[in-house]
């Protein structure tokens, strides 16, 4: 058994069902483009609204965090990770939780106690000193001395944006090298690395910086699925362990080159990017390459990847990519069975993706080559940056790599000038945003969300019952969402469309929820963009008689606090693939 499975079995026999894992694009926290932790999912439910499964859940979580992007290529990070992770709602708290994983890692794992240490909370103004987790690590023959106490910067966890669930943490550290484990735990020796993060949740981070309690205590585990493999199987290079081998094998096959020298970061890329675009381009909510949010984040991996592979004098005429695709389809879809169903979804737009960008790669860097010998500063002139992203598809962050291997700098801000300034000459949208983070929930973000369900329900009578939500992004200013649509709406469509929810809104229609089973959810017809995701017991949300639709929600009580509802515009967002943002006035 891999460590996936041998985990969830473990949790499994300590009584937590298992959940599916997420969509990698998040479905009910529409102002954030990736889900960075497991536990961003679960946000309403360690807020205090009862899960339908109960209150011990385990699963494998589709992680990715962009802000790893560039140390990508070194023998740790990676853009797409899977996160291990149990939880409890309000029930068991530091007891079972250090207990088991304590268990998990000494019995299931067979890991030495004597190369375990912990990090526990020193505390601070919000939170005291967390001395029973330690006593909880002694009485369980963790000595003295490998019990450390850290402040906030190390032992507090969240929230994952700018609020939400958050607490203190303990840590766990395993001595990953072949020295002499010292009896000091040091935690500024990094051959101590950590492998879990056991978070006490316990409190909510609001938007004025101050906390609150939960109304229940929560326990959040995180387990990286990579570096723990790694560890298990005791390589010190996490692309040596038997989660990266295949491909770098395959990589090492199809570029006739061996994985060691300098060749080991190009293949590390490769091998990190090819992952994480099946991955994002494979999730439901069916992510094109594109200049915005997550389409852009698709788009830079596979360039990226593209260009590595050159420089590994990979035959870009071959299809490497679509048999390194593969490779990855295969091995991941007994977790993530969304990768064989969206399939040619992935290899189409890899295909296409790869034609487009390699046809322009060799003159973008001819050019660029060319440029950098005749400069006399050590700046790239930003014309020539926008140049490369206007005329060869550079995306920005590539020419900055390629800039910085020639020892010159980019002013980004200058680049950004040019690219307002195109865009503004071209109508051709809104600049790209690339936030992180939790949705806020605050008042105005609930009433967003309560109206998306009202525009897709009108959407639905004006167009046909086979529109379908494609995806959704809620900020304090608007609401912006996409649908499944062949044409461009006529002014009378639209009309009619936000007459529709402004009907709805002034006859005050109460907004109800319920638990039932997925198949009675089914049967009843309510909405969901990914049925198959949810697990067997679902929450749906009634409006009226007009909407009901599988959501984890927050939404208002009754439409009539919605006050206006106003279509700010109407635009193509991809193939077949509308888009609205609209307002509440
Ligand atoms: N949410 C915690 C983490 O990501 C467990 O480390």
């Amino acid at each position: 058994m891999n460590l996936k499975d041998k985990y969830i079995d473990f949790f499994e026999q300590h009584g937590h069902k298992v959940i599916p894992s997420a969509p990698i694009i998040p479905e009910n926290d529409p102002t954030c483009l990736f889900n960075t932790a497991g536990m961003q999912p679960l946000v309403p439910y360690l807020k205090g609204q009862p899960h339908p499964l109960g209150n011990r859940l385990c699963d494998v979580q589709k992680c990715f965090r962009t802000n790893d992007l560039d140390e990508v290529g070194d023998t740790t990070h990676h853009t797409f990770f899977e996160m291990l992770g149990n939880w409890s709602l309000g029930d068991y708290f530091k007891n079972e939780s250090i207990h088991w994983s304590y268990e998990f890692l000494t019995k299931v794992l067979n890991i030495p106690v004597e190369k375990l240490a912990v990090t526990v909370f020193a505390g601070n103004d919000v939170v005291e000193a967390d001395h029973e987790s330690a006593e909880i690590w002694k009485s369980l023959g963790i000595k003295e001395e490998r019990i450390a106490y850290l402040g906030v910067e190390d032992n507090w966890w969240g929230p994952a944006g700018e609020t939400g669930p958050c607490g203190p943490d303990t840590e766990i550290f395993y001595w990953r090298s072949t020295d002499p484990v010292p009896v000091q735990f040091d935690t500024n020796d990094d051959r101590w690395v950590e492998i879990w993060n056991n978070v006490f949740m316990q409190c909510e981070k609001h938007q004025d910086g101050s906390f609150t309690p939960l109304k229940q205590k929560n326990v959040d585990t995180g387990m990286g699925v990579e570096r723990t493999t790694a560890i298990l199987e005791g390589v010190n290079d996490n692309y040596e362990s038997s989660i990266w081998k295949p491909i770098i094998s395959k990589i090492e096959e199809v570029s006739h080159l061996k994985y060691e020298g300098e060749n080991k970061r190009p293949m590390r890329i490769i091998a990190d990017h090819i992952r994480a675009i099946v991955m994002i381009s494979g999730d439901e909510a069916q992510i094109y390459p594109s200049n915005k949010d997550q389409g852009y984040i698709l788009r830079r991996l596979i360039r990226r990847m593209i260009r590595y592979a050159r420089n590994l004098n990979i035959d870009m005429q071959s299809d490497f990519d679509q048999v390194l695709a593969n490779m990855i389809i295969d091995d991941y879809k007994k977790y993530y069975p969304e990768l064989e169903k969206n399939k040619d979804h992935i290899l189409d737009i890899l295909a296409s993706e790869k034609k487009k960008f390699s046809r322009t790669l060799e003159k973008g860097l001819r050019e660029f080559e060319k440029i950098v010998e005749h400069l006399d500063t050590n700046v790239l002139p930003d014309e020539f940056a926008f140049k490369l992203y206007d005329t060869y598809g550079f995306p920005i962050e590539l020419t900055m790599e390629l800039a910085h291997e020639k020892g010159l700098s980019v002013n980004k801000e200058g680049f950004d000038e040019l690219f307002k300034k195109h865009q503004e000459k071209s109508r051709a949208g809104s600049t790209a945003k690339f936030k992180g983070g939790l949705a806020s929930d605050g008042e105005i973000e609930t009433k967003y969300h309560t109206a998306t369900h009202l525009l897709n329900a009108a959407l639905k009578v004006v167009l046909g019952s086979d529109v379908h939500q494609r995806g959704s992004n809620i900020t304090s200013e608007r609401m912006r969402f996409d649908f499944s649509c062949d044409h461009k709406l006529t002014p009378e469509e639209k009309e009619q469309v936000e007459n529709l929810v402004n009907e709805w809104i002034q006859e005050g229609l109460e907004v109800r929820v319920e638990t039932m089973s997925k198949e009675e959810a089914l049967k009843i017809g309510a909405e969901a963009m990914f049925i198959e995701k949810y697990p067997d017991m679902v929450t749906v949300y009634f409006i009226g008689d007009v909407s009901k639709e599988l959501c984890g929600g927050p939404h208002v009580k009754n439409t009539k606090e919605l006050g206006h509802f106003k279509i700010k515009k109407e635009e193509a967002s991809s193939a077949g693939v509308r888009r609205i943002k609209a307002v509440l006035e």
